[in-house]
């Protein structure tokens, strides 16, 4: 057996942003032309849920009160898609941090909540566009994607399937969120994270972390659903309602989710014999500020710094599956070696999805 080292990550985001007062003004004046409709407010969005801005593939057409959805045009078949295109920028960082030329890679997992087309698999197609040899697939698990994917990288490390594994999360959010739904309109933003998972002789880069477990875990909940698929079309009366598009009954998932992820956290750390005092930073999934918090004071048992659960949400909102990566991405280079963290991921299944780490060099 191999061990499984986090060699690097890597992270896109997109240039247009949208703060709340933008996005609350761009409702309202669609909920003013609609009898009954209540407004929104950017005091409700910030204490609700901790987000200040996000990041949009396109703002024009999400603000634009008439159309309410990014205007994102196809491509010829003959041009990379724009799931592969976020997914190579966030690659190359990862791969140069990793020290790790693409044609060393001998597979993509390609992890996201919504994928662009049915296939060719997404993954496949930046398997050629990086240059990377062996293998790509694509997976949903939705905001559990990444660390589903981590789990199935580790695998094909430890057991010498693969040396070294690539994992991506292109997070076109954006395109899922119905921006006309006063309940969640603020929730989502863009991003595209990526990881390089190399067998401990493979590894090349100066910054190795030793991933010392996953644990999974899925639970059925239509409290998260979206109804977007391919027999949409077989039923044309319906495909565009808004069931195709992200809903959620928010308060439901709050009060299910938190005790959840906090007793998954607890038996992960029991099953690898260690304390919650030996973990010095918990990169959890970036949803709710408060759902945060509730988490790691469930873990703590008190309430924890900044510096222990760091908060990427007030500036990205909530990026799906790439949300705890960003936040690993962000916040581990002060951590010294020997130092053991934990990426923690949950959303929509529900699944729940934890990673523990602990630096190697
Ligand atoms: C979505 C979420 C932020 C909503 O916060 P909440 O505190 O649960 O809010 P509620 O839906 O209970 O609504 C509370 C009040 O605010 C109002 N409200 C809802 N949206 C509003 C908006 N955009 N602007 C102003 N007021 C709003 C509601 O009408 C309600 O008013 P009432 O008390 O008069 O009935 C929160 O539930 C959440 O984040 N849940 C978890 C979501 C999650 O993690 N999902 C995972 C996705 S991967």
């Amino acid at each position: 057996m191999h061990t499984p080292i986090l060699t690097g990550t890597g992270l896109w985001t997109p240039e247009h942003i949208i703060t709340n007062q933008e996005l609350v003004d761009s409702f309202n004046a669609y909920a003013s032309q609609h009898e009954g409709m209540a407004l929104s407010s950017v005091e409700f969005v910030e204490k609700a849920s901790g987000i200040q801005r996000r990041y949009v593939v396109d703002k024009q057409g999400v603000l634009d009160p008439q159309r309410m959805k990014p205007r994102i045009l196809e491509r010829p078949d003959e041009e990379w898609s724009i799931q592969c295109e976020i997914s190579c920028a966030a690659a190359r960082q990862a791969l140069e941090t990793a020290h790790c030329p693409p044609e060393d890679i001998d597979g993509v997992i390609l992890g996201c909540s919504n994928l662009q087309r049915a296939y060719p698999a997404v993954a496949v197609e930046v398997q050629k566009a990086l240059g990377c040899g062996g293998w790509g697939f694509d997976m949903n698990v939705a905001c559990s994607s990444a660390t589903f994917a981590v789990a199935n990288a580790v695998q094909a490390v430890r057991t010498g399937f693969a040396r070294r594994v690539l994992v991506i999360n292109p997070e076109i959010t954006s395109a899922h969120l119905n921006f006309r739904d006063r309940d969640s309109h603020f929730i989502f933003g863009d991003a595209c994270t990526a990881m390089v998972i190399e067998a401990e002789d493979a590894a090349r880069g100066p910054h190795q972390w030793q991933i010392l477990g996953c644990k999974l875990a899925t639970q059925f909940s239509n409290n998260i659903r979206n109804n977007f698929g391919f027999l949409n079309h077989c039923h044309e009366e319906k495909a565009h309602e808004a069931d195709k598009l992200f809903r959620q009954n928010g308060r439901a998932v709050f009060k299910e989710v938190v005790p959840l992820v906090a007793r998954h956290l607890q038996a992960q750390l029991s099953e690898l014999g260690l304390a919650v005092t030996d973990i010095k930073r918990f990169w959890l999934h970036q949803a709710n500020r408060h759902m945060n918090d509730f988490i790691a004071k469930m873990v703590l048992g008190r309430e924890a710094t900044l510096e222990e659960s760091p908060v990427i949400l007030n500036e990205f909102a909530n990026t799906s599956s790439a949300g705890s990566v960003i936040a690993f991405h962000r916040y581990h280079q002060d951590l010294s070696k020997g130092d053991q963290g934990v990426l923690c991921s949950f959303g929509a299944g529900y699944s729940v999805g934890s990673v523990v780490v602990k630096r190697t060099n």
